[in-house]
């Protein structure tokens, strides 16, 4: 089983403020649905708290030390286990959603990041450990432009890329 982590980050490597995000790209969320949508995702207790309910077409597996629980999600405490039961669903592509505990706590194992590279510089509370990409191979690339209303930018400039870790 190949394990992906996908996420989308500003220019200081910040990724959310009060456990929310800190943009709204519509383009992004539909890349990340397109992207996940029939695979298992493993997700940290806070950030399903920040999304609030289990993403449809997929499966969500929650992280938590504290045995939360919630409809339509499966808790676990260990990472094995987490692992683990996606395997036993005859998962090809595990993909972790966040958030920055659990980026920081399991990017040793990770084979594929999906990045949203965003135009944005801002407070934020939760952040990225910089990625050294020497041990990475860029395998996708797409530029998007930010999106303005009314002279103002409503939605940021924003690039995404695939790497692939190399062997
Ligand atoms: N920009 C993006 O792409 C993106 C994506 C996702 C999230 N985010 C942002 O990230 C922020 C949340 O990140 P966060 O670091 O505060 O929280 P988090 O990583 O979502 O969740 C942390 C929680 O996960 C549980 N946990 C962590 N490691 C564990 C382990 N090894 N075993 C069992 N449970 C474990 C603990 O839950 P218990 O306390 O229940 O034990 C811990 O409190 C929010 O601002 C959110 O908006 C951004």
């Amino acid at each position: 089983m190949k394990i992906s982590m996908i996420v989308a980050y500003g220019k200081n490597w910040e990724i959310g403020l009060n456990n929310e995000m800190l943009w709204h790209i519509s383009e992004d969320f539909k890349n990340f649905k397109t992207i996940t949508s029939g695979h298992h995702i493993l997700m940290g207790r806070k950030t399903f708290e920040s999304i609030g309910k289990p993403l449809p077409n997929r499966t969500s597996l929650v992280l938590s030390n504290k045995g939360f629980k919630h409809e339509g999600v499966h808790t676990f405490n260990d990472i094995q286990e987490a692992f683990n039961f996606a395997r036993a669903s005859a998962e090809e592509e595990l993909f972790i959603i966040g958030g920055a505990n659990i980026y920081e706590t399991l990017f040793p194992y990770v084979d594929k990041l999906y990045l949203s590279e965003v135009d944005f510089e801002g407070v934020a509370d939760a952040f990225l450990n910089p990625i050294d990409f020497s041990t990475w191979d860029l395998s996708e690339e797409k530029s998007y432009d930010a999106i303005l209303e009314h002279g103002k930018i409503k939605s940021p400039a924003w690039k995404f890329k695939v790497w692939v870790k190399k062997d």
